[in-house]
């Protein structure tokens, strides 16, 4: 059977997959607990690798090389940059970018030097499932997991699930300005966070197939870290148990 790596950057965006993990053996490499067990009946490790790109890169690299895993799920928050793209709603990223690398003159800006590209694309076949899991999810679990007074508080009303470009960078974007500029560099760009594309460098590197899903805590603008902080405590766990559990029972 497949052996899933599921990682996040904090940890109110697995807590509800840890407690549901049974026969967990726990292993500490590099100042992470790499959780192995299994969940919804499949074995999975599951790990909190930390905010930003250099600690992602590095967990995704225990994943490979020490427990073999065949696919790599990254989960969590991440701002809205589109127009279209709302609080509450689930990116699916089809293709990662890091919007901070620069090394140009040398490089074209954003280009990943001597790798010969800047947009790495997400395991097709992966995404679809989450896609079609993140939708199954809004339309059933959702509607229970949520209640009426935290859709009021966050203004949630029918969540969507968008499947295109997600750009990441080691910055917390929470200005307008800097989300406006953003959207006119990037004008493909759904959602912004800190970690998907340097997984997807990785894996790109060592062959193994990965998808990055997202849940929208903010619009990456003046009130992004509040809302983010609120969105984080009261809803982040629920997408992440939710969504997951329905494509588990897809691999
Ligand atoms: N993750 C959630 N919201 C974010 C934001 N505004 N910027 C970067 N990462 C995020």
């Amino acid at each position: 059977m497949l052996r899933i790596g599921i990682m996040a950057a904090l940890y109110e965006e697995i807590a509800d997959l840890l407690d549901t993990m049974e026969s967990v053996v726990t292993r500490r490499i590099g100042m992470r607990d790499y959780h192995s067990g299994m969940l919804h009946g499949r074995p999975c490790v599951v790990v909190l690798a930390r905010v930003g790109k250099v600690a992602a890169a590095a967990t995704a690299v225990t994943l490979i090389r020490e427990f073999s895993v065949d696919r790599l799920i990254f989960t969590g928050l991440a701002g809205g940059v589109a127009g279209h793209v709302s609080v509450g709603d689930v990116v699916i990223g089809t293709a990662l970018l890091q919007h901070d690398l620069d090394a140009s003159p040398l490089f074209p800006r954003h280009e990943i030097p001597l790798l010969n590209c800047s947009r790495i694309p997400a395991d097709a076949g992966l995404s679809s499932k989450l896609e079609r899991a993140a939708k199954a999810y809004l339309q059933q679990g959702w509607p229970h997991d949520i209640s009426p007074a935290t859709r009021e508080a966050f203004n949630l009303s029918v969540p969507r699930v968008h499947v295109g470009l997600i750009v990441s960078g080691d910055q917390f974007v929470n200005r307008a300005a800097a989300v406006q500029a953003l959207r006119s560099e990037l004008p493909g760009a759904l959602c912004v966070e800190m970690e998907g594309a340097a997984v997807a460098q990785v894996c790109h590197e060592y062959g193994a197939r990965f998808a990055i899903v997202r849940t929208v805590s903010d619009r990456a603008d003046d009130s992004a870290s509040h809302d983010f902080s609120g969105f984080l405590a009261a809803v982040a766990s629920h997408y992440s148990a939710g969504i997951l559990r329905q494509v588990l029972d897809t691999l």
